[in-house]
């Protein structure tokens, strides 16, 4: 393969949305940042140039980075993040996947804005799309515009709730005619198509918050891969994309000629639980003369769209709290036959299932309150009970280096256990766990909690809703690997039966996987990937508050299956010129 090289100068920048000026964290000046393009096989280097005040990390989301933890890019996990006017190399292949993937900053919020595009296309001459080529391709990367200093949230994440400002849903950056400021509207996006061409759009959900709805008035879908696993070709009406996932979707421009909104519209929790509201966001898809891309120009000649005074046709959207119509639209998703992944491993090693809940601890100590302790208590989201903390900056390094160097300081860390410390009615919103719902959540605990695998275990994991997020659901994204979505179902996971519902034959395979509100949902991986991947809820805030884990890999018997050494360039936390400060 080819080796495909950026340079992303991490800085901050002025933005005014909606007649309120903010200053955002961007790559090379732009939001979204550098789309990076490249073809099966190739490598990719990236010199990572931070002038932010910030420490951060990049991670290339979906990238399996076999052999390569080093470079997945999640803060004293597999590396010291890059301290202001400090810099990085990350260097990784992209083998074995095709489709979308995309690379946002690890750290806290800050992958609100810091975030972007990974095209991978097939190897010219060894495969080819298993769909007719595309006229043109379009990556929509979804996001959210806030108006709120999500730079300062990040910095003082212990306490940040975010849960006081609104924020818009963004289509590349662009908020759309829905919003003004002082009477003038929005830029949003535009696509210009040609009558009869057929368009490949690659759709990423990098918004910190919800899924998010999306259809075109008088136009279909035909997806054809998700989370860079290929799909069998679906023809739908609507899309559903969880925070984290990727879809990649043909639209023909067969339509009469005109003027149709592209809608952007959240999948939120019903009310009154949670209070954030999002707001829906549209662009435009808007038909060109025919002869306007004969030329091969937009230059004078060229007519442009030739329906600019036409009315905008406008798709009528789920309503904001329909839950149900994203669990049936991923419930329609099966993989393409033959695909690289399939089969699925028929045997399980390990069973864990995996109960998202939220906990209270006792905010000064930061661990569970002393029996008649009146303290002012904290809510922190947790995995079986346990809050996940990240290891102190002030460590001598990240986890995997501990790992690598068996220093034995992983022996001390807490395990995630197998099922959680007590089974309970997990999804009748009425039941609550210990009295009163805010007086007494689940006392809960923060800890590193690990789970460690030998060398090609086969894992079934079922994540579990549980009422205590009654109105959420939960995108649990893993790193290092990708999962069989094996079945997803409404209520408490009942392993005597519901294994009856898995699809073994042609599951869909992805890096994140959206847990049903008040469901659950079973995934198959194969542990053969050595290093320490993140496993956690890609809704920042369920993130923020705890809800991960590490799951350590350890190294197979020979070389070509252990961990390599870390790069030369590796960050050490500890330098003169990388104060690491909390
Ligand atoms: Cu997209 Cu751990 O993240």
């Amino acid at each position: 393969g080819a080796i495909v090289e950026h340079t992303f100068i991490v800085g901050q920048m002025n933005m005014t949305h909606l007649c309120k000026e903010m200053l955002v964290a961007v790559v090379n000046g732009q939001l979204p940042g550098p789309v990076i393009e490249v073809t099966e096989g190739d490598t990719v280097v990236v010199h990572v140039v931070n002038k932010s005040p910030y420490n951060i990390t990049i991670h290339w989301h979906g990238v399996k980075q076999q052999l390569n933890c080093w470079a997945d890019g999640v803060p004293m996990i597999t590396q010291c993040p890059i301290g202001p006017n400090n810099n990085l190399t990350y260097t990784f292949n992209v083998t074995g996947q095709e489709g979308t993937l995309w690379w946002h900053a690890h750290v806290a919020y800050l992958r609100g804005t810091l975030h972007g595009a990974i095209i991978i296309r097939p190897r010219h001459g060894v495969s080819s799309y298993p769909f007719p080529e595309p006229h043109r391709e379009i990556p929509i990367v979804l996001g959210e515009w806030w108006q709120m200093d999500l730079l300062k949230a990040s910095m003082d994440i212990k306490d940040s709730t975010a849960d006081d400002d609104p924020s818009a849903a963004t289509i590349n950056g662009k908020l759309g005619d829905l919003y003004n400021c002082s009477g003038v509207k929005e830029d949003g996006f535009a696509l210009d198509v040609e009558p009869g061409k057929t368009y490949l759009l690659r759709i990423i959900n990098a918004a910190l918050f919800y899924e998010y709805y999306i259809r075109i008035a008088g136009h279909k879908f035909t997806v054809v891969a998700a989370d860079a696993n290929y799909v069998s070709p679906l023809t739908t009406d609507l899309l559903a994309v969880a925070p984290g996932q990727t879809l990649d979707a043909l639209v023909v421009a067969n339509a009469a000629p005109g003027r149709y909104y592209m809608v952007a519209s959240p999948n939120q929790p019903p009310k009154p639980d949670f209070q954030h509201p999002t707001f829906t966001t549209r662009g435009i898809v808007q038909y060109t003369n025919e002869n306007h891309s004969n030329g091969g120009s937009s230059g004078p000649g060229a007519e442009g769209p030739l329906s600019r005074n036409l009315p905008v046709v406008a798709p009528e959207m789920p309503d904001e709290h329909d839950t149900m119509t994203s669990y049936y639209f991923h419930g329609k998703l099966t993989a393409l036959h033959p695909s690289r992944s399939l089969p699925v491993p028929a045997r399980v090693d390990e069973h864990l299932l995996i109960a998202l809940g939220l906990g209270s601890v006792c905010k000064k100590r930061g661990q569970s309150c002393k029996r008649g302790e009146s303290e002012e208590t904290l809510t922190l989201a947790t995995m079986n009970n346990i809050s996940f903390e990240l290891p102190a900056a002030t460590a001598a390094g990240p986890l995997l280096e501990a790992h690598y160097y068996n220093t034995g300081s992983l022996d001390m860390l807490r395990e995630l256990p197998d099922r959680p410390p007590r089974m309970y009615n997990f999804t009748d919103p009425s039941f609550i766990p210990s009295g009163p719902r805010e007086a007494s959540l689940e006392a809960t605990s923060k800890a590193t909690i690990v789970r460690r695998f030998r060398h090609g275990t086969v894992v079934e994991v079922v994540f579990q809703s549980t009422a205590m997020w009654q109105s959420d659901s939960n995108p649990m994204h893993l790193h290092g690997h990708d999962m069989f979505v094996l079945a997803q179902g409404l209520g408490n996971y009942n392993a005597a039966t519901d294994v009856a519902k898995y699809n073994l034959v042609d599951p869909p395979v992805r890096n994140t996987v959206l847990v049903p509100r008040l469901g659950w949902v079973a995934v198959r991986f194969v542990a053969n990937n050595p290093g320490a991947w993140f496993v956690h809820c890609h809704f920042s805030f369920h993130l923020s508050m705890g809800m991960a884990a590490v799951f350590v890999v350890e190294d197979g018997p020979t070389v070509n299956t252990s961990l390599p050494p870390p790069p030369a360039d590796f960050l050490t936390c500890y330098r003169k010129n990388n104060p690491v400060a909390d």
